[in-house]
């Protein structure tokens, strides 16, 4: 395989050199250019044509961001990697609207360096096998998983939107977010997508419906992630019925691997449309009585619908046996084993909310991230048929 070639802009010196250094460990990187402003950074990269470009965002004159939205427009075969330092979170946003596809926060590892770069490349190079002809549609293998509760404020929206951000980034894979939340749903505003069109406009196009109108619905969220929202008035929701929802799912499995559901505290129609269409539902709740009660009474009913019970997984979201539940108790009310806790963190939940910037991206290093990614992880796993490997603890005790 030839190397990735890759262009360098900072203005200083020090970075620049400091980057090309941890580089040369790598076998499949090659520093090709370099550049010290956003205006060198635009001439160097139409001669040179580099794979990968790492941008630093803060530069005197052209900044990385203007540079960035130059280059992704006239170049948009090149991979623009943004360098930022920490709390420049509002400026990464902007860079990333401005179309780039990663960014790395400065101090960076050489192992961190080249990883972005591989990941950034490779998803390119998955991105133009799509758009070639070859690329077989019977190919896909489209995986529904909707989250739910029969109990409000849980934690839905907050695990459905990073969880689908997650698979995107660490799959490379292609994510749809649905918001079934017709009447309150907040996915957008999690994710902080600005909402030119909702579910409500799609379904007025109902006969036409195919995968280019939906696609012309959908909103790109930075992380790749496609979203399609709620309405922004909650009477809307009532014109959205099972046969929308089923439609609508229909289509989104012929172009996206994974589609992530967020749903209402409720057994809607088109919520249990969405349930029965699902290859997984992750069912959350949390540690408190009146939770534990309504998720119980929706398990049963799920039991009732005839769901395989493999196809149901309990979230427990604000893990914690503090409030005088144990977790041994709660799996004895619900029998069902608890598959994935996810930790309170209020400080990054919702500063990560505040900011819309999930926390997934952003603050790997806490453990409700990492809770989530794993839960990503593993819910791929299985759903690609690998859930015969257990972990080695488990061929002791599951
Ligand atoms: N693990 C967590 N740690 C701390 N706060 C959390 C956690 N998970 C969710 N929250 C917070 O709890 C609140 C409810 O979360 P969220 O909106 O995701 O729940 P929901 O089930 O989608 O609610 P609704 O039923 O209203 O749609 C939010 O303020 C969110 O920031
Ligand atoms: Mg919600």
């Amino acid at each position: 395989m030839d190397k990735i070639s890759v262009m360098v802009v900072d203005d200083s010196y020090e970075t620049r050199s400091n980057v090309k250094q941890l580089l040369s460990f790598s076998r499949n990187i090659r520093v090709t250019a370099e550049a010290a402003s956003g205006e060198e950074a635009i001439v160097l990269a139409g001669e040179m044509r580099p794979d990968v470009i790492l941008m630093d965002i803060n530069m005197p004159g052209m900044d990385g961001i203007k540079a960035t939205e130059e280059i992704s427009m006239n170049m948009p075969e090149t991979v623009v990697v943004i360098m930022s330092v920490q709390g420049e979170t509002e400026y990464v946003r902007k860079a990333m609207t401005a179309g780039a596809r990663e960014y790395l926060c400065k101090p960076f590892s050489g192992d961190e360096l080249s990883e972005t770069i591989v990941r950034a490349y490779e998803n390119e190079m998955k991105r133009r096998e799509k758009i070639t002809p070859s690329s077989g549609k019977q190919q896909m293998r489209s995986r529904v998983i909707t989250i739910f509760s029969t109990k409000g404020g849980v934690g839905k929206t907050t695990i459905a939107s990073n969880l689908a951000v997650s698979m995107a980034r660490t799959s490379k894979k292609r994510v749809a977010l649905l918001d079934l939340d017709l009447q309150f749903g907040d996915v957008a505003i999690m994710l902080n997508v600005s909402v030119k069109n909702t579910i409500s406009d799609l379904v007025k196009e109902f006969g036409q419906m195919d995968e280019s109108l939906i696609d012309d619905y959908l909103v790109t969220h930075f992380s790749g992630v496609r979203v399609l929202p709620a309405p922004v008035k909650p009477e809307y929701a009532d014109y959205i019925t099972a046969n929308h929802i089923e439609k609508i799912i229909n289509i989104l499995r012929e172009s996206y691997n994974y589609i992530i559901i967020d749903t209402s505290a409720s057994f809607h129609e088109t919520v249990l449309t969405s349930l029965d269409m699902s290859d997984m539902i992750l069912v959350v709740s949390t540690l408190d009585l009146p939770t534990i009660k309504n998720v119980k009474s929706g398990l049963d009913v799920m039991e009732t619908l005839n769901y395989p019970r493999e196809k149901i997984h309990v979230v427990l979201n604000k893990a914690s046996e503090q409030f005088g539940i144990r977790y041994r108790d709660f799996e004895d009310v619900l029998h069902k084993q608890i598959w994935a806790y996810v930790p309170e963190d209020s400080q990054t939940v919702v500063t990560s909310v505040n900011k819309g910037f999930p926390f997934v991206m952003t603050r790997t290093e806490t453990k409700v991230a990492r809770a989530i990614i794993d839960m990503g992880n593993e819910l791929m796993r299985e759903l690609e048929g690998g859930a015969g490997k257990k972990s080695p603890l488990s061929k002791l005790f599951g």
